[in-house]
């Protein structure tokens, strides 16, 4: 069975640039705060009613594509990850294939939030090991800035999230020893509610009681369940219980990275390139601190262009590969954490 390798990729970020003072504007916030806090400087945010997750994902495709040295009609299968879908439904990955001219092929949607890449990295892996497919394209996608709340209410997700896209081309690989060795994966859905966007859904007031999320009171059918009631309260936001989501980061992405490395018999200290979830900077520095990884072996570009959900690590991943961080034969580890809660990683040799 022939390993499956990354073969090419490309990111896209809007060119709207928004600062940390920019958002002082709408919420009681500071630079101060969100750097130290975060490490976040900038972000990027979509230019409304003409940049979507689909066509972000779209252009960092195109380049991905380009630089595996093959064309649409070769692509055989799409994976495509976002929490910030331009539909409801059909998902992303068809809207994208009808872009690129790719009719015809499986396109599968994913919604496993920061670790979407990771996920799909993984599906990708298996598709190709086994043969089904040779040429797997993984977009990972995010406009979060349209659904965000720019109050001081929500400051604490909002300073966060950036919008941008990176994308991947998975194929089969030959070469002993090379490409993605090994992909694991984690759920807890005990913590589902801890960074959500919980409406519109058609949750009905299931999970969390009918009072604290908006349902039913004069409820009318459609909207995917929004009631008047969700409006007035501002109930149509993502919220996120950061500490709890910080504190279980801290201890999952050591784990996980963990558990690649002894299931390939590699230490921390074979990792060439740790490329980690743009979640906050400051869990990036502890995770290196915790794997004794030098500066230069950690890519973070969080201070650019935030937190960019399933976009991070191919953002990151590909900026690293375009510096020349990443050379054949290195050791590379992904590794993410976020809602669900979900994580995971990945260990590839280039
Ligand atoms: O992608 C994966 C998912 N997300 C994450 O991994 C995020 C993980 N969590 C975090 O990164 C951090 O929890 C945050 C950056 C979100 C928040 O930092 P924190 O140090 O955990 O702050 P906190 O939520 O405990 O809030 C501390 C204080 C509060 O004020 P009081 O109650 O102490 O007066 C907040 O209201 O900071 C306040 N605060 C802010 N102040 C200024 C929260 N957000 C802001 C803000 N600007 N943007």
């Amino acid at each position: 069975m022939p390993n499956s390798k990354i073969a090419g990729m490309g990111f896209y970020v809007p060119e709207k640039r928004v600062t940390n003072h920019d958002l002082i504007e709408y919420m009681d916030t500071s630079d101060e705060w969100i750097q130290e806090r975060t490490g976040i400087v900038e972000r990027r945010y979509a230019i409304k009613h003409e940049e979507t997750s689909a066509t972000m994902g779209v252009e960092a495709a195109k380049i991905a594509i380009e630089r595996a040295g093959i064309t649409a009609k070769d692509v055989d299968f799409i994976i495509f990850a976002t929490l910030s879908p331009d539909y409801y439904f059909p998902g992303c990955g068809v809207l994208l294939q009808r872009e690129l001219g790719m009719q015809g092929i499986g396109a599968l949607d994913i919604r496993n939030q920061c670790s979407g890449f990771i996920y799909g990295l993984s599906i990708a892996d298996q598709f190709v090991k086994s043969g089904m497919y040779k040429n797997v394209l993984l977009v990972g996608s995010e406009y979060h800035s349209a659904g965000l709340d720019y109050s001081t209410q929500g400051r604490n997700v909002t300073v966060i999230f950036g919008d941008g896209a990176g994308a991947a081309i998975i194929q089969p690989t030959e070469e002993e020893g090379k490409g993605i060795l090994t992909t694991h994966l984690h759920a807890d859905g005990t913590y589902a509610e801890q960074l959500a966007y919980i409406n519109p859904g058609c949750h009905g007031g299931k999970w969390l009681g009918k009072k604290g999320y908006g349902y039913p009171d004069e409820t009318k059918f459609g909207g995917m369940f929004i009631t008047q009631h969700m409006v007035d309260n501002e109930q149509l936001f993502p919220n996120m219980n950061g500490p709890a989501v910080f504190k279980f980061a801290v201890t999952k992405f050591p784990e996980v990275i963990k558990e690649a490395l002894d299931a390939t018999g590699y230490t921390a200290e074979d990792i060439d390139m740790f490329v980690p979830h743009q979640a906050n900077l400051r869990i990036s520095q502890f995770v290196q601190k915790k794997l004794g990884l030098p500066n230069e072996k950690v890519w973070n570009n969080i201070q650019k262009y935030g937190n960019t959900t399933a976009a991070s690590i191919p953002i990151a991943l590909t900026e690293a590969i375009e510096a020349g961080k990443v050379k054949e034969g290195d050791l590379v580890c992904l590794a993410a954490f976020g809602s669900g809660f979900t994580w995971g990683s990945a260990l590839i040799r280039w």
